[in-house]
Formats: structure tokens, C-alpha cells, sequence
């Protein structure tokens, strides 16, 4: 087995090679831009690492690998006009640099493109990608959903949120995950453990983005500082931060995220005082620490050896403990 960081450069190396600009120019140049500004490459790492955890080589998973990350990219871009994002990964988002029509279409054909490349496997492999690539596309949209209707409503709980964000972000994990296990056509119970260890980690994932978002260094998170409380996001900061908080503050809050646009009002640094007195950024901390645990307790049940083990466990430590 590799490590993370040459998973990561062999991903990189297919991605430059697969990924070239042709005419019309404003169709995929936005899609190289994005593709090109870097990012963490999660999901495409778990690809490969999967597929070698279940003994087969990950070049095999090159495509689906980067079936996801272009599927991942795609809906970054559509994420960031419906979100009004001016930053992603420290540089213009596409609808900024171009427009939106612009984003809205490269976007779609980057999800064409995702789609295009699990043509490259055969038979039985094809169709449990291709299943489960429309099972996880088709629940994201759902989550993404309900996350912009969160925006406008007044009676979310939080578990109306841990669905949200299983839909629009732990699924596409856990699918990576998956994916390597199909591409290695490994036992049926491995397919759906691993795939649960996944889902487990982008529940903790998502809770830790929505904690960077208001808290992280902007520097480093290359996103604008508080977009989430800009666009009156129901995180679980602000679900808890109610739940906890005695009534003048939960008012309080409830009347900051009334308030738009908020760059002028001091509304972020308000809403992020109450976030902490009410120990509401305290207790997303653990709730990050107990899906990670969680996680790490499917993959002690998972049928395959320690060492194999390790690097899933490691990954998910990095995870828990990044500033990106
Ligand atoms: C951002 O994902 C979108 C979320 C699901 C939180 P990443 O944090 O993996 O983004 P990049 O690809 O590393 O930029
Ligand atoms: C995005 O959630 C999830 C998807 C793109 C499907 P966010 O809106 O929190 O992601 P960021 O913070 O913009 O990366
Ligand atoms: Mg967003
Ligand atoms: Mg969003
Ligand atoms: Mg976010």
C-alpha cells in the first residue's frame, strides 16, 4: 500500500493527464480552473486506497476516482452560486470569475463527464458503479436541497440536519469507499461496512466544515469567513447554539439570522460570541470526536487485517484534525 500523500500525487498526475481544455473554450476552461485550484482530493484518495485495501491495484480505480472528484468539483461550482460564494479555496469561484451562466453549464458538463468515465469499466463492475454513482448523485441533490430550504425556516431540529448533511455530504464518502470495494470486487459485507465507515467520517466531515466555516483561519480555509452565517445556514452551531442558550440570547440569535446582507451589520462576529457562550462551538467539537468514533468502531469490525486498518484510521485522524 501507498501512503496518502502518493495516493494523492498518482491521482493527481491521471487528473492532469485526462483533464484538457478543448473548444468551446468557455465550456471547459472554467472546468479546468476549478479542477486546477487544488483541493484536498479526499475522495478520489479513498478510491484508490479502498481498492487496495481489498487486494487489487489502484490503477484499476483511476477512473472512478476521477469520476468523483469531477462529480465533487461539479457540484462545488453549483454549490457556490446558490450559496453566493465569492471565494473557494482561496481564489474566485467560477460564477465570480465568469458568470453564472457560465457556471451553471460547465457545471452540467462536468456531471456528464463524471458519467462518461465509468463507461470505462465492463459489465457486473459498470452497473454497480453506475448504480450507486446515481443512488449518491441523486442524494446529494436532495440534501442540497434541503439545506437551502433550512435557510428560510424557522423549525429545523437537528436531526433534520444529520439527514441533510448524510444526503449532501457523507454519502459521496462513503460511496468512494464503496466504489474501491466494487472496483476490487470484494464480499458484498465488505462493500457495506466500508461504505458505512464512510458515511460515519462525512458526518463528522460536514460538522467539522461547518465549524471551520465560522471559526477556522480564512487564510488557510480559502472560503469567506462566516458564508455559512452570512446566508443564515441551520448548522449545528446554530441548532445548538438555540437549544442551549437561555431565551433573550436564543432571540438574539434568531434575530441576527434575520438580518440581510450582513457584511455591514457586524452580524458574523455577534452570531459567532453567542456560538461560543451558548457551548455550542465546544459541543460541535465532540460531536466531531463521536462520528469519528463511530466510524472508527465499524472499521474495527471490517473482515480484513490491522494493517490494512491503518491507513482508514489514519485518514480519518487527519481529518479531525484539519485546518483546510
Ligand atoms: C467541500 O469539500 C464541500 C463539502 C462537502 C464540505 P472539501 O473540503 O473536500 O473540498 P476540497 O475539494 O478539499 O476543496
Ligand atoms: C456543500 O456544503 C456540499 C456540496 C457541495 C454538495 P457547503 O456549502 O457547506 O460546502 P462549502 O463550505 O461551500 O465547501
Ligand atoms: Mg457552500
Ligand atoms: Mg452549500
Ligand atoms: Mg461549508
Amino acid at each position: 500500500m501507498k501512503s496518502i500523500s502518493q495516493y494523492r500525487e498518482a491521482f493527481q498526475e491521471y487528473l492532469d493527464l485526462k483533464v484538457q481544455v478543448k473548444e468551446p473554450e468557455n465550456l471547459y476552461e472554467p472546468m479546468r480552473y476549478i479542477l486546477s485550484l487544488g483541493g484536498k482530493r479526499l475522495r478520489p484518495v479513498l478510491v484508490l486506497m479502498s481498492t487496495e485495501i481489498f487486494e487489487a491495484d489502484y490503477k484499476k480505480a483511476l477512473d472512478a476516482a476521477l469520476a468523483i472528484e469531477i462529480f465533487h468539483n461539479f457540484s462545488l461550482v453549483h454549490d457556490d452560486i446558490m450559496d453566493d460564494a465569492p471565494l473557494r479555496r482561496g481564489k474566485e469561484t467560477v460564477h465570480e470569475r465568469w458568470d453564472i451562466n457560465t457556471g451553471i453549464l460547465s457545471g452540467d458538463a462536468m456531471l456528464i463527464n463524471a458519467y462518461q468515465l465509468f463507461e470505462n469499466y465492463d459489465g457486473d463492475t459498470f452497473k454497480e458503479l453506475a448504480r450507486l454513482f446515481t443512488k449518491t448523485a441523486m442524494q446529494v441533490c436532495e440534501g442540497q436541497q434541503y439545506d437551502i430550504d433550512f435557510e428560510t425556516r424557522d423549525d429545523v431540529a437537528i436531526e433534520d440536519y444529520l439527514k441533510m448533511i448524510e444526503y449532501k455530504t457523507a454519502v459521496l464518502v462513503g460511496a468512494s469507499l464503496q466504489m474501491g470495494a466494487i472496483v476490487a470486487n470484494t464480499s458484498t459485507q465488505c462493500k457495506e461496512a466500508v461504505y458505512e465507515f464512510g458515511r460515519l467520517l462525512g458526518i463528522a466531515f460536514q460538522l467539522q466544515d461547518d465549524y471551520l466555516d465560522a471559526f477556522g483561519d480564512p487564510e488557510t480555509f480559502g472560503k469567506q469567513p462566516g458564508g455559512d452565517i452570512i446566508e443564515n445556514k441551520k448548522t449545528f452551531l446554530y441548532l445548538k447554539s438555540l437549544e442551549a442558550s437561555g431565551k433573550s440570547e436564543a432571540q438574539q440569535l434568531e434575530h441576527l439570522y434575520t438580518i440581510n446582507p450582513a457584511e455591514t451589520s457586524g452580524k458574523i462576529e455577534a452570531v459567532k460570541t453567542l456560538f461560543e457562550n451558548s457551548g455550542a462551538a465546544a459541543l460541535t467539537q465532540r460531536e466531531i470526536e463521536k462520528y469519528t468514533e463511530k466510524a472508527f468502531k465499524v472499521l474495527d469490525e471490517i473482515d480484513i487485517s490491522e494493517e490494512k486498518k491503518r491507513p482508514l484510521r489514519q485518514f480519518g485522524e487527519m481529518l479531525m484534525n484539519r485546518t483546510v
